[in-house]
């Protein structure tokens, strides 16, 4: 599925399938900010105003300003129901002294499943709750069920929940990601949403090394903004994957404003992939990185040196943890 044609096609056909199953239903969708999530809700909207009602967990752990992005896009833009929690206090609470990267991955599913179910129950006691809307595309269908070494807990919201009583429509399940963005685009998402790297389920939580807080989340999201907001300028966004900022571990002399500074280290990784299975590091030019190291150590009090992440995968994987 590549022209507007075949695009139009699919979204006409599935829209006749989701109007004669939902048609008087009520289905929940969990929102991740995700493209696969937002196109799910969007084409369903499309199908059957009215039917759908979205939940999007603000865990504390998302990008600078994404959750507002997301909110404007689906509530004021899509007019679709969506309804916000705002669980940051529950999930860092739940993640203090927690070091072990796995534990964190664990103890953020688990909060991130309980604060759905907390939510559909409220729903569901407002009215049954027929479907629950999953953004399963092809790719997750193939690689499920194949075996391997288990390298760490994925954390979706495609995955949720599996203990509720309520039958799972999956409109994209036949679709790969570019044709995924394409039904987004044409269901009139915007470019930001449509294009939106690979953002990992656990959010900023694998991006600061050792524990999280309110305070070290601070910094490596201003850090990540100001990363993204200089590659967008260098107009490089669109050609490099998947890039961010991590708050490694530790501290490190420097010196700012004339004072010595034991202080924080951020590191920048750019990764080129088409699966994330390998990816190669970006050769970002030096006048962007230096920008960027600039306005970071400038702008970001406690940091006071900024490194380049130059390892593929393998044998680092993209995410530090
Ligand atoms: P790694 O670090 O394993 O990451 O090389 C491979 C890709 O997967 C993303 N990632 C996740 N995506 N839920 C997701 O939806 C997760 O729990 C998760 N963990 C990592 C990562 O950002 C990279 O693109």
């Amino acid at each position: 599925m590549k022209t507007t044609k075949e695009v139009k096609e699919f979204i006409a056909k599935k829209t006749e399938e989701l109007r004669a199953k939902l048609t008087g239903k009520r289905v929940l969708c969990a929102l991740s900010g995700g493209v696969d999530s937002a196109v799910t809700a969007a084409i369903i909207h499309k199908a059957v105003p009215g039917c759908l009602v979205c939940v999007y967990v603000d865990h504390g752990l998302m990008r600078k300003n994404e959750s507002e992005e997301i909110m404007e896009t689906f509530k004021d833009n899509l007019g679709v129901n969506v309804i916000k929690v705002d669980a940051a206090k529950r999930f860092l609470s739940a993640l203090r002294h927690v070091i072990e990267p796995e534990r964190k991955r664990k103890i953020i599913g688990e909060q991130f499943i309980r604060v759905f179910e907390l939510e559909a129950k409220k729903i569901a006691g407002e009215g049954k709750v027929d479907f629950l809307a999953q953004g399963t595309i092809a790719p997750d269908v193939t690689e499920s069920g194949i075996g391997g070494a288990h390298l760490k807990s994925h954390h979706n919201v495609g995955g949720l929940p599996d203990n509720v009583d309520f039958e799972i429509v999956e409109p994209l399940r036949e679709l790969f990601k570019d044709e995924v963005r394409l039904v987004g685009l044409e269901l009139g998402l915007p470019e930001k949403i449509v294009y939106r790297q690979p953002f990992p389920g656990p959010g900023l939580g694998v991006r600061i090394i050792g524990e999280i807080t309110e305070k070290k989340l601070d910094i490596v999201r201003e850090a990540d903004y100001i990363f993204r907001d200089e590659i967008t300028k260098a107009k490089l966004d669109r050609k490099i994957w998947q890039y961010f900022a991590i708050l490694a571990e530790g501290r490190s002399v420097g010196v700012k404003n004339g004072k010595r500074l034991h202080g924080r280290i951020i590191a920048l990784r750019a990764v080129h992939s088409v699966d994330a299975r390998e990816a190669t590091f970006v050769h970002i030019p030096y006048d962007v990185l230096t920008k960027v190291s600039e306005r970071i150590t400038r702008d970001i009090e406690p940091v006071c040196r900024v490194v380049y992440d130059i390892t593929d995968k393998p044998p680092a994987s993209i995410e530090w943890e």
